[in-house]
């Protein structure tokens, strides 16, 4: 067993808490709390986290303790901040997205960061084009849009900085939102776990639900999915969220924020919890399994339900347990077999056949009839009749006809090659199976040569063989040819046949 890091959740006054221990379970060792109390607090933070010996600390910290904490980290060497005071740069301003995002060639859209504002409104003047939108870069984080603002012309933008003295000068090209909405993407270990559009309340252009917006799991588009992971690699994030525009004429999609902080259910905070928890174990513990599109079926449930959902597990596909025990099943005892019709003599002698009310017609045959199944093979056989096979999954079908772009199969062993498949699988398939040995009388140079064993040189020589003889009488006459000898014979035969 691997020894366990020493867990401490970072946390500041007046700051809201992200994770606390309820989100860490199972992790077996008392995980410490470490306080900021803002103002001077630096060194006796850093002597805390020592005293403690702290080598994990877990917590996400306000733009404006960012600048502090960078110092702070370099005095604690050995302690591993999560998310990394790197991977938080964005969580500053936005300014440092807008970085971020440059140094990454991420999308985003047109900006530009003045500091002399002459410099800024010449451009707003002669270069923008409008409408631009004005942000303020710094300051306490995530105000749901209330410092950003459209401007439709200069005369705009000029009374809108002179009023709000933003320092910098943060202006962007608007992006023609399509659904007049943003999409909110949450990841963690780069994988979206949860994203939903955000659309704005009437009357409003900035996506703001708590102003009268709504939102949709629905429909989330997979380049927003994409970007997002993009932007999460290249922050190297264990957790991560974006806001992404979609361009309503184009389809493209641009990074509007990103960063470690935002607003999370229990749930999602569980299940970054579980990740971290992994990460630090080296794998003790699992790697929490969170489907891709799971928020579509997540987002019918009333939020009111969400915000008290906690560590929502899902597994992986499994068979159900009887399915299991059926394929595992050694002996075949309980090996299901096809029903057979019933007949009157099936009936208990007490009661007379005549008073049953069966047709008398039916009374006639009460004979076994033995229904025949269309057996399958694999060579000819549709994807609907593939996924008949017991324990069949799409996916696997779907492989298997790939397989079968090169290969001629004669016996479903030869599927081993894939691997989904065992030889559980096969000898549950076993009686559904067709003969699939291809009849040497009647395969051409490409069936012959897609056979296991064979390939193109040999199906030239039995071709040309064949031509000599007109026509196979006996799978032995291959004895005749050259370099075929005692094992490659019996190979042979058990995929080819003479006749049907
Ligand atoms: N470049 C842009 N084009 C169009 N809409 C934007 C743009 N930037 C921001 N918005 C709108 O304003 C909202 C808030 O902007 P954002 O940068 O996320 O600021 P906040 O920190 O207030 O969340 C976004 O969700 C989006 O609806
Ligand atoms: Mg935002």
């Amino acid at each position: 067993m691997t020894k366990l890091p020493k867990l401490g959740f970072l946390y500041l006054d007046y700051v809201l808490r992200f994770f606390d221990h309820s989100n860490f379970k199972g992790w077996p060792d008392k995980i410490e709390e470490v306080v900021y109390h803002w103002k001077n607090d630096k060194k006796r933070f850093i002597k805390e986290v020592k005293a403690k010996n702290i080598d994990v600390l877990i917590g996400n910290i306000p733009a404006t303790a960012y600048d502090t904490f960078v110092e702070i980290s370099k005095e604690l060497p050995h302690v591993r901040f999560v998310p990394s005071l790197e991977t938080q740069f964005p969580n500053k301003s936005k300014e440092n997205v807008t970085l971020f995002c440059d140094k990454y060639n991420l999308s985003a859209p047109k900006t530009k960061i003045y500091y002399d504002n002459e410099k800024g409104y010449k451009y707003l003047k002669n270069k923008a084009k409008y409408p631009q939108i004005i942000k303020r870069s710094y300051g306490p984080s995530n105000y749901g849009g209330y410092y950003v603002h459209k401007a439709d012309n200069f005369k705009e933008a000029h009374e809108l900085l002179e009023d709000k003295k933003y320092s910098p000068i943060y202006t962007q090209d608007a992006i023609d939102l399509k659904f007049s909405g943003d999409l909110r993407v949450m990841l963690i270990g780069h994988k979206p776990i949860c994203a939903f559009w955000r659309f704005s309340g009437d009357g409003e252009w900035i996506t703001n639900t708590s102003q009268g917006g709504s939102i949709s799991y629905e429909n989330v588009p997979m380049n927003a999915l994409e970007l997002a992971v993009e932007a999460s690699k290249a922050a190297k994030a264990e957790y991560w969220a974006c806001d992404i525009a979609i361009c309503a004429k184009t389809d493209k999609a641009y990074i509007l924020e990103c960063a470690t902080a935002f607003a999370a259910f229990p749930y999602i905070r569980d299940w970054i919890g579980q990740y971290l928890m992994w990460d630090f174990s080296n794998g003790r513990f699992p790697m929490p399994h969170v489907p891709l599109f799971s928020w579509e079926e997540l987002g019918k449930v009333d939020s009111s339900l969400l915000r008290t959902m906690r560590h929502i597990g899902f597994s992986k596909y499994k068979p159900s347990c009887d399915g299991t025990w059926y394929i595992n099943d050694p002996e075949d005892k309980f090996d299901m077999e096809e029903a057979l019709l019933s007949n009157p003599n099936d009936v208990p002698a007490s009661i007379a056949p005549e008073k049953l009310p069966i047709k008398k017609d039916l009374l006639k045959d009460t004979k076994k009839s033995k229904i025949e199944v269309n057996k399958i093979n694999f060579n000819t056989a549709s994807l609907t009749q593939i996924m008949t096979l017991h324990g069949m999954e799409e996916e696997l079908a779907l492989e298997i006809q790939e397989y079968l772009l090169d290969n001629v199969v004669t016996d479903s062993s030869d599927l081993l090659e894939l691997e989904s498949v065992d030889e559980q699988l096969i000898k549950v398939w076993d009686d559904s199976i067709d003969d699939m040995r291809v009849n040497i009388n009647d395969a051409d140079e490409d069936t012959l040569k897609k056979i296991k064993g064979i390939g193109s040189k040999l199906a030239k020589i039995i071709l040309n063989f064949k031509e000599e003889v007109k026509k196979f009488s006996d799978l032995d006459q291959l004895k005749e040819l050259d370099g075929i000898g005692k094992n490659k014979l019996a190979q042979l035969k058990s995929r080819l046949k003479i006749g049907e």
